[in-house]
C-alpha cells in the first residue's frame, strides 16, 4: 500500500469516528470466544448464506437475528437465540452475513475500518431480504427481526420495508435521525446508559420522530451498562447477566405482541 493510501485510509477513519462514533472502541469490547458447533440447534443454508437455526423449523412465525462484528458463531448470541426458541416457539434464523470472515480482533493488519470496507451494513440489508425471502417459501408468514451493533443497521433499514412486521435494535450502529424518519415497522430500540455512539438526546429525538409518525415505537435506557451488553457480557459477572436478560426478555415481549 502507498503511503497516500495509508494516509487516505487514516483520515478516513479519523472521519468516521468523529461522524458516527462507529470505529469507537466500544464496538471491540469483550470479544466473544467462537464456538462453531455451539447451541441447541443446528447450522444449515438459508437465502444463499450458512445460518445457525433453532426452534420449530415449520413454524408460520419466525426471527431473524443479526449479528454484530463477530458473527453467527458467537455463543451467546446462539444463546439467545435458543432461548427466544424455546420461550415463544418461533423459528429463529442467524445467518453467517460475513461469510466466515467475522471481523478478527487479533488480526492488526485490519482494523475495524478496512474490514468495513468488505462487510458493509448495505450488503448486510441485501442478503437479509433473501433470508427472509427463504423464510417465506419455507412458510413462515410472520416475521420479526432484532440487530446487534452491525445488525442493529441492518435491521433499521428492514423496518422500512414491508419484509417483516416488528424490529429490535440492541445498542444499535450507526443508526440515524434520517434512518427513523423512515421507519414503517413497531420498532423497540434499546440502548445504554454508556453509548458513545447513541446519547440520550439522540434516543429523545428518535423516540419523538416515532410518535410524530405514529409508529410504535419503545425506547429504553438500561442503567449502569455500555454498548454491547446484551450479547457481550461476562458470564460470570452476576449484574451484567441480569441486565442482559432483561434486555432479551424486552425483545422478546415485542416480539411476541406485534409478530403474531
Ligand atoms: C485472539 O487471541 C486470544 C488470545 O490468544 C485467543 O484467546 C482468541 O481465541 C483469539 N481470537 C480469535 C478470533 O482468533
Ligand atoms: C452509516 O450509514 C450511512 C447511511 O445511513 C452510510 O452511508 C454510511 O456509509 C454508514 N457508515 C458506516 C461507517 O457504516
Ligand atoms: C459487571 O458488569 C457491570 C455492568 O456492565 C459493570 O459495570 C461492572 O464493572 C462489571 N463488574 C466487573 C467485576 O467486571
Amino acid at each position: 500500500m502507498s503511503m497516500i493510501s495509508i494516509i487516505l485510509l487514516h483520515l478516513l477513519c479519523v472521519s468516521l469516528c468523529l461522524q458516527q462514533g462507529v470505529s469507537g472502541h466500544q464496538c471491540l469490547e469483550n470479544p466473544p470466544t467462537l464456538i462453531s458447533t455451539f447451541g441447541a440447534g443446528s447450522v444449515t443454508e438459508i437465502g444463499g448464506l450458512k445460518a445457525y437455526v433453532t426452534g420449530p423449523s415449520h413454524s408460520e412465525r419466525a426471527l431473524l437475528l443479526v449479528s454484530d462484528i463477530f458473527g453467527f458463531e458467537a455463543p451467546n448470541l446462539r444463546k439467545i437465540a435458543d432461548k427466544v426458541a424455546r420461550a415463544a416457539g418461533f423459528h429463529v434464523v442467524v445467518p453467517d452475513f460475513f461469510c466466515g470472515d467475522p471481523y478478527n480482533p487479533n488480526n492488526t493488519k485490519r482494523p475495524l475500518e478496512v474490514w468495513l470496507q468488505a462487510h458493509g451494513t448495505d450488503k448486510g440489508f441485501e442478503d437479509a431480504k433473501h433470508v427472509i425471502a427463504a423464510l417465506r417459501n419455507k412458510g413462515a408468514s410472520r416475521i420479526g427481526a432484532a440487530g446487534f451493533c452491525w445488525g442493529g443497521k441492518v435491521v433499521v433499514e428492514l423496518s422500512k420495508t414491508d419484509c417483516i412486521k416488528a424490529a429490535v435494535l440492541l445498542h444499535p450502529y450507526n443508526v440515524t435521525v434520517d434512518d427513523i424518519k423512515e421507519v414503517k415497522d413497531p420498532i423497540a430500540i434499546l440502548s445504554a446508559e454508556f453509548d458513545e455512539a447513541l446519547p440520550p438526546e439522540l434516543l429523545k429525538q428518535f423516540e419523538d420522530i416515532l410518535s410524530t409518525n405514529h409508529v410504535s415505537g419503545y425506547v429504553k435506557i438500561f442503567p449502569g451498562v455500555s454498548h454491547g451488553w446484551t450479547v457481550r457480557y461476562q458470564d460470570d459477572n452476576v449484574t451484567a447477566v441480569k441486565s442482559a436478560n432483561e434486555a432479551h426478555q424486552d425483545m422478546l415481549d415485542w416480539f411476541t405482541r406485534y409478530v403474531q
